[in-house]
């Protein structure tokens, strides 16, 4: 059997090192495709494999054509929207990801973004601190826990808004329970977003929500860029010099920012959330040993598709 790793940007080698001693300890063979420039290098690569890993990269319907031998894919990480999943399906592949295996990574990202920026980028300016700063956490999963956790330790005060969390997660992580929407944008100086993507949650961060927000208000998002409306981001920017983004990806009108906002956003130019040893190894080793127990035992725990 055939485990295929493909990340155009690729894992730490101790990483891909567990990751091959999993495959190993039960005779599979490992494939690896990292750094790849186009389509053609991946459908190649896939075509003899019975299962792959992946991070950000785009399965799609003709990748999925092109692995005759497939049976599952892991996406090493939570949000899985670079999954077709109605092509998995079609094409009778699993689709999975492994959730909570990168989130320290990402909520420690949020705070070295806001510590930057607060900072003033290190310039040598008078800053400002996060200590006693509300901190509003915009959909309280995995990596919202450890934000919150976080921010106690910074001695922020936390709030979350999340309709499908039991109040008691919220509450025992030391975060005041927002039960509107509005309430949580209104109150939080700081709001930090971990949404995932889907029909639901694209475009939803606008201009209504946004034009609450306090005076100095921050607006951090390590989810990603699709959920946020940008042409109500930037009527936010044109009415509110206070107003201040920092992202984990450049949004598609950086440009704009560049042009016309320069000292009120931070933008990361590869997504850095996952990117350290420890996301790497946590999620790379997660996928490798969810393909196993899937080939061994038919355990479908973590998957996304029908
Ligand atoms: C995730 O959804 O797990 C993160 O956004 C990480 O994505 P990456 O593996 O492409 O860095």
């Amino acid at each position: 059997m055939k485990i295929l790793v493909a990340t155009e940007k690729p894992f730490a080698p101790a990483a891909i090192e567990q990751i091959r001693a999993v495959a190993w300890a039960e005779d599979c063979e490992l494939g690896l495709l990292e750094n790849y420039k186009n389509i053609g290098e991946f459908k190649t690569a896939v075509s003899d494999a019975d299962a792959l890993i992946v991070r950000s990269d785009f399965v799609t319907d003709e990748i999925l054509s092109a692995a005759k031998k497939l049976k599952i894919v892991v996406r090493a990480g939570a949000g899985y929207d670079n999954l077709d999943l109605d092509a998995c399906t079609a094409h009778g592949v699993v689709a999975m990801n492994t959730p909570g295996q990168n989130s320290n990574a990402v909520a420690e990202l949020v705070f070295e973004m806001m510590l930057y920026h607060a900072r003033g980028g290190f310039s040598g300016g008078t800053g400002t601190e996060l200590r006693g700063k509300k901190l509003g956490i915009h959909a309280f999963g995995n990596v919202g826990k450890y934000v919150a956790d976080i921010g106690r330790g910074f001695g922020m005060i936390t709030y979350a808004f999340d309709p499908f969390v039991n109040d008691n997660i919220i509450t025992s992580s030391g975060a005041k329970v927002c039960r509107h929407i509005d309430e949580l944008y209104s109150t939080c100086q700081y709001v930090s977003l971990h949404l995932p993507a889907n029909k639901s949650t694209v475009k939803s961060i606008g201009y209504n929500l946004l034009i609450n927000m306090p005076f100095n208000a921050v607006l951090i998002n390590t989810a990603r860029k699709e959920i946020i409306d940008e042409e109500e981001l930037l009527k936010i920017f044109e009415n509110r010099p206070d107003f201040r983004y920092l992202s984990d990806v450049e949004p598609d009108c950086k440009p704009v920012f560049e042009e016309k906002y320069k000292g009120r956003y931070l933008f990361t130019e590869k997504k850095m959330g996952a990117q350290t040893k420890e996301a790497n190894m946590n999620a790379g080793i997660a996928a490798a040993k969810q393909i196993i127990s899937y080939f061994k035992t038919g355990d479908e725990r973590y998957r996304v598709n029908k």
